[in-house]
């Protein structure tokens, strides 16, 4: 059974207020999202393997822990998704990054597929799929099927404002796949929005809107 995970960190819901704030332009509106993606990669990463290692200091040999098991991967959906790769990299410098194209179609809001490239040893891999929103959770769905198709098995699900519908999609879609988020918000507009949310998150952080 999939777990959701929301951080409740006092930073991360400071931060997260001045991002749902209309007021707040694209330069800031990208500072913070980075921001979040590191203070959640921080959380998210606690439960990775460590190993014992002896390591030398100026005064004696010390034993010490670095980080075993899996490789990383982070996988940004386009466009929103990207927003988050720099914060994470900044705490999981070592991390492939692969990139899922996909929008949401306005009318039918199904998720549309234009460029997918993943690490090509994605099993290998333990895999973060980023996305700032969660809303009906059909790209979510739809991001996992396709990292699933290509071998990837250890898949997580990164968000900074979720839907309840949202999760209940992606989580009943793939139980495997452990989502964690910053807010899970009210509900849906009409217009598959999220509500209060944020807007639209590639358009205020490219400015395209
Ligand atoms: C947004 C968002 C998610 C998707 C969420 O992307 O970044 O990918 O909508 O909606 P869903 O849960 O209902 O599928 P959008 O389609 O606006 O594309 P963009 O990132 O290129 O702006
Ligand atoms: N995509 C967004 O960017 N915002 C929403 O509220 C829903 C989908």
């Amino acid at each position: 059974m999939a777990r959701v995970h929301v951080f409740d960190h006092p930073l991360i819901q400071h931060k997260l207020t001045i991002l749902r704030d209309r007021r707040t332009g694209p330069k800031e509106f990208r500072e913070l999202v980075n921001e979040i993606a590191m203070l959640m990669a921080y959380e998210m990463t606690r439960d990775l393997p460590t190993e014992e290692v002896e390591v030398e200091t100026p005064i004696a040999v010390a034993r010490s822990r670095v980080l075993a098991g899996r490789k990383l991967g982070l996988i940004p959906i386009l466009r929103a998704g990207l927003g988050m790769v720099e914060g994470m990299l900044r705490l999981i410098p070592a991390a492939k990054v692969g990139h899922i194209g996909v929008y949401r179609d306005p009318a039918t809001l199904e998720p549309v597929e234009y460029y997918v490239k993943l690490p090509p040893d994605l099993p290998e891999r333990d895999l973060f799929l980023l996305d700032p929103m969660l809303a009906t959770g059909g790209s979510a769905v739809w991001a996992v099927d396709a990292v699933k198709r290509r071998g990837g098995t250890h898949v997580r699900f990164v968000s900074l404002i979720a839907a309840p519908e949202g999760i209940r999609r992606l989580t009943d879609a793939h139980p495997d796949v452990d989502v964690y988020v910053a807010a899970v918000d009210e509900r849906l507009d009409e217009h598959g929005y999220i509500v209060p949310g944020l807007g639209d998150a590639g358009d205020r952080l490219f400015g395209t809107k």
